[in-house]
């Protein structure tokens, strides 16, 4: 078995970034393209924490805990594949981590039920569900399990897409309330990093790329899924003839490449060429389609080398949740201490 080192401890004064992933299944390329590439490029300048969220995964996989325990593994495979390095950032798994659970309880008192009722993602993930009625009271709260998550790592800095911009805002809120309570600022508010292109919509245009809405392109997928997938791909719709006028807007294959082409002065040209009409879809696609191939292979290569390796990417994670579990108690402490609680 390969030996981990941690270079991580030895530099001081960087701020702190903790972001994370819902446990639910393989991540693919709208994770890359919204918060992945970001959280690549913050591995040096930042003290960097990735959080496995196996019980965040459970607020709306209650019915299949087999599912979020099988993806641990999966997004750990993801974010060691796509270059995250485990001797600069911390893995971690939250299921395993207690303070954030006990922080939690803590932070649902300073959040009241109907602002969580109005949080537009809560919202919109309600809707999207189709909870009805019927919405799990982990569900509901997620957002103040969300705001230990952060503030437990006390990081100041999260990477993230931008549908999780509200549930930043909700957690600085939280924090606000605490120091108010407090008398002091025991913990710091944090800042959301966004990707200036947004999320990813799925192949199909129609909605998000999403793990569960069968419209997404996995970082683990064979170069066939791949070549199927930006082949079935929505485009414009009127554009029936290679010679028409094409529509570049709601193109999913422009979004595409606006996102991942290295060479956008190209596109650029591309883009007005198709405007005009006399460039047809396929030749848009088969651009996008080697575009993506490139980004995946290397990503599919390490990972199936890794997948090899079981033991390794197990110890990763427990050297990581052991290092997070030093940091998130010590925060838990001061919070306690901060709000004057009994202590025996
Ligand atoms: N909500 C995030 C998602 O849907 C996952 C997550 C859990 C997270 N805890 C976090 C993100 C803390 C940023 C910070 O994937």
């Amino acid at each position: 078995m390969r030996r981990l080192s941690f270079h991580g401890k030895t530099q001081v004064n960087r701020p702190t970034i903790l972001t994370g992933d819902r446990t639910t299944g393989p991540l693919h390329i709208g994770h890359y393209a919204g918060s992945l590439s970001n959280r690549l490029r913050y591995q040096d300048s930042h003290e960097q924490f990735l959080l496995l969220a196996d019980t965040q995964a459970l607020t709306d996989n209650a019915r299949d805990p087999e599912k979020v325990r099988r993806s641990v593994m999966e997004v750990a495979l993801d974010y060691l594949a796509v270059g995250i390095d485990p001797s600069r950032t911390t893995i971690c798994l939250q299921s395993h981590l207690p303070a954030l659970a006990e922080l939690s309880v803590l932070y649902l008192n300073f959040v009241t039920v109907a602002r969580l009722e109005r949080n537009p993602t809560i919202k919109d993930e309600i809707r999207a569900r189709g909870f009805g009625r019927d919405i799990p009271a982990g569900f509901l709260c997620y957002p103040a399990a969300q705001a230990a998550d952060i503030t437990a790592f006390k990081a100041t800095v999260v990477p993230v897409g931008d549908d999780q911009a509200p549930l930043i805002e909700q957690s600085n809120e939280i924090v606000r309330r605490i120091n108010a309570t407090a008398g002091r600022d025991v913990l710091p508010e944090a800042r959301a990093i966004i990707p200036k292109a947004g999320r990813l919509p799925g192949i199909d245009g129609k909605a998000k790329m999403s793990k569960s809405g069968g419209n997404a392109i996995a970082l683990s997928a064979s170069p066939e899924k791949v070549r199927n997938a930006v082949k079935a791909m929505f485009t414009d719709p009127n554009h029936l003839r290679v010679e028409d006028p094409g529509c570049v807007e709601g193109n999913v294959v422009f979004t595409y490449l606006d996102a991942f082409d290295p060479e956008q002065d190209g596109l650029a040209e591309l883009k007005a060429q198709y405007q005009r009409g006399g460039l047809g879809d396929g030749k848009i696609k088969a651009r996008l389609e080697a575009i993506l191939q490139e980004l995946i292979a290397p990503i599919r290569m390490r990972r199936s080398q890794l997948s090899e390796d079981r033991e390794y990417v197990l110890e990763v994670i427990r050297e990581g949740t052991e290092r997070a579990r030093e940091r998130t108690e010590a925060t838990k402490r001061d919070v306690v201490n901060a709000l004057g609680l009994f202590q025996l």
